[in-house]
């Protein structure tokens, strides 16, 4: 792996996070976790190159987020797909979804790194926020994606490093 600068990514973010998908993870020092996302972003926020995810209350890997203040982005090739199914189908409550998936991970500052991605983001929390009812100006998406009321908490965090093979 080795280290670039977030200003020389050449994806297109859309297509990378919304198509693509991603694992955010987080480690507590002892276990790691990870969950597949599609929904995020990255941009510049208080002069610093950032990426922003969105995670529910519900998810196992929420609480390793919650302990740590580094996490991870993880981007795979298409031949992994069948992998970030599974990573965001199950919950790592329920089975050891990176020893099922055959996924080598270490810690790089504290955030998980996977052996078999492509590219990682190394991030560190800057942020976080409970999305809330009243803060809907489209009332419509509470209906669409909130039924059971689980709004997501909005995670902006700092891209440290990107390592890239
Ligand atoms: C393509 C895809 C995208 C997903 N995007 C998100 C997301 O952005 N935020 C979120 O909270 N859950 C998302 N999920 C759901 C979690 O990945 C899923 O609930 C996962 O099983 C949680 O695992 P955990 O309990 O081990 O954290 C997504 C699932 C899939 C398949």
């Amino acid at each position: 792996m080795k280290t670039i600068k977030p200003e020389e990514l050449k994806d297109n973010v859309f297509d990378l996070i919304g198509k693509q998908w991603m694992l955010v993870g987080a480690s507590d020092g002892e276990k790691a976790n990870a969950m597949t996302a599609s929904w995020g972003g990255a941009g510049v926020l208080w002069g610093k190159n950032v990426a922003f995810v969105f995670v529910r209350p519900q998810r196992y890997t929420k609480e390793f987020i919650d302990r740590s203040d580094k996490i991870s982005l993880s981007f795979f090739t298409e031949d992994y797909r069948k992998m970030l199914s599974y990573m965001g189908t199950v919950s790592g409550r329920d089975e050891d979804k990176i020893e099922k998936s055959n996924l080598h991970v270490s810690l790089e500052e504290g955030a998980p790194v996977f052996e078999e991605s492509r590219m990682t983001f190394v991030c560190r929390k800057l942020y976080e926020q409970e999305m809330e009812e009243s803060c809907f100006t489209d009332t419509a998406q509470i209906e669409k994606w909130y039924p059971g009321k689980d709004y997501h908490t909005m995670y902006v965090v700092e891209i440290e490093k990107v390592l890239v093979k």
